[in-house]
């Protein structure tokens, strides 16, 4: 069975100091646990934390999915979704897996990595001929904009900052197959999974196929089954909103009030549950390089120039830098750019049409004080993935601490 590993000390103390050594961005990191996988890398047909076994399919098991759905919350029932328990399994271990990157150096989880709570913790991610993995990543192509965490993607209906797919089965073909991200293409995973014996079983046991060869397609499959199973809604937030009136302190809940309130107006874009409303707002970012035209170069409005999905504030304590450009590095800075007008009040060019909501606010220290500590309610982890200490291509994955080092030593 499963011999489990706490190494999230270790690592920590790692992280922060090679952290300060780049002087990169140091926050809190997650906690995760590395599992020892079976030899054989036999599937688990149970279901990951957050979720339950109904009729062979996993479905969502929150305590608190109830009171989500009724008043108060969305006010309608969340999407039913039905996972098999094997085929999320399969999809974790090639989220871990480098194999799928062309030169099988890079997987999902170097930019979506457990300790920066499927984040990287960087202003803007590297992608190709990078080394190492999260915020200690160097070398490589910077890609124009930051890594969102993974958390209730499920339930987005747009994807990328500025939406340009709108489901993630589409999603996942962007970095896979970008030159810039993991330059794969499917016949590379075709030829690499087909040829890799651990592979061949795998998908034999979680999608039943006998003799046929597995495609790029179901590899797609199975990442998004996994990434379907990263949900949250067990935070203390919930707790409160279903009735443990105890669960928040009175600074959190007047947060709350501010948060909601006409003057912040947080809750008219970020509403609960999901804390995102799903759709596209200008609120004036700055870029540092290049300007990013945002939803305006997918549907061509001016209108919607510098437009960005509006994000979730789940977890948002665990992934900073914020916003699409990763420029803002804390919470702080992030209620401070929307107290002094958001772009109106930073120097925004004058071409964006900005929210009429996003305006100068006048809040006081003890206000945005207090909604910090309200956004540090909406943190639940649970449904945190396993990192597995092995893949079936037996190559580093990116907790090793060798792996920072793997490319050069090749070389
Ligand atoms: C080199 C770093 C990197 C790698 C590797 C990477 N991603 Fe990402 N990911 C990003 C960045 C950056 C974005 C945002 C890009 C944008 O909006 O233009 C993103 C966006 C996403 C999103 C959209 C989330 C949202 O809320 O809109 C999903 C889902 C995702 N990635 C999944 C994956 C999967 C699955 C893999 C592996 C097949 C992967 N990523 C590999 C950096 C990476
Ligand atoms: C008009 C809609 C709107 C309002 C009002 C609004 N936001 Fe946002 N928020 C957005 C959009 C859009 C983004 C992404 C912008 C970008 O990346 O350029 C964002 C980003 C954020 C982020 C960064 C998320 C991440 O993952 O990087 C935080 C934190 C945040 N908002 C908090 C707040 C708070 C607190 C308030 C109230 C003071 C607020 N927002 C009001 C639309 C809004």
């Amino acid at each position: 069975m499963y011999r489990f590993y706490l190494v999230f000390f270790t690592f920590l103390f790692f992280v922060l100091f090679c952290a300060k050594v780049d002087s990169r961005i140091v926050q809190e990191t997650s906690a995760f646990e590395v599992v020892e996988p079976p030899s054989d890398f036999h599937l688990s047909s149970l279901c990951p934390s957050g979720w339950k076994k109904k009729n062979e399919y996993c479905v969502i098991n929150y305590q608190y999915v109830n009171s989500l759905e009724k008043n108060g919350g969305l006010g309608q029932s969340l999407p039913n979704v039905e996972l098999d328990p094997k085929i999320i399994d399969l999809g974790r271990y090639l989220f871990f897996d480098p194999i799928l990157s062309g030169d099988q150096q890079l997987s999902c989880a170097h930019c979506h990595h457990p300790a920066y709570s499927l984040s990287d913790g960087m202003k803007q991610s590297i992608g190709k001929n990078g080394v190492g993995y999260g915020p200690n990543r160097k070398d490589g192509v910077v890609l124009k904009r930051s890594a969102p965490s993974l958390w209730n993607v499920v339930y987005m209906k747009h994807l990328f900052w500025e939406g340009r797919a709108s489901n993630l089965e589409d999603q996942a073909e962007g970095p896979l197959y970008s030159p810039d991200e993991m330059g794969s293409s499917p016949e590379i995973i075709e030829s690499r999974l087909n040829d890799n014996s651990f592979y061949q079983k795998m998908f034999r046991e979680a999608y039943g196929l006998k003799g046929q060869r597995i495609s790029a397609k179901l590899v797609v499959d199975a990442l998004t089954s996994f990434e379907k199973s990263l949900v949250s809604f067990s935070s203390r937030f919930d707790k409160w909103s279903t009735g443990d009136k105890n669960a928040l302190s009175k600074e959190e809940l007047f947060g709350y009030n501010v948060f909601r309130s006409f003057v912040a107006r947080c809750a008219e874009c970020h509403p609960p549950p999901m804390f995102t409303n799903n759709v596209f707002a200008t609120i004036g970012v700055l870029d540092s390089g290049e300007r990013d035209y945002g939803r305006e170069t997918i549907t061509g409005q001016n209108l919607l120039r510098g437009s960005f999905r509006v994000p979730t504030l789940r977890n948002i304590t665990k992934t900073a830098p914020y916003m699409h450009a990763g420029n803002l590095e804390t919470l702080e800075e992030v209620v401070q750019f929307y107290n002094e007008g958001g772009g109106r009040g930073n120097g925004a060019p004058s071409d964006l049409r900005i929210h009429w909501h996003v305006r100068k606010m006048g809040l006081s220290q003890n206000e945005i004080t207090s909604l910090i500590s309200f956004l540090n309610t909406l943190t639940d982890e649970s449904s945190m993935p396993k990192f597995p200490k092995s893949v079936p291509s037996g190559l580093p994955v990116a907790i090793e601490l060798e792996s920072y080092q793997h490319r050069s030593s090749k070389q």
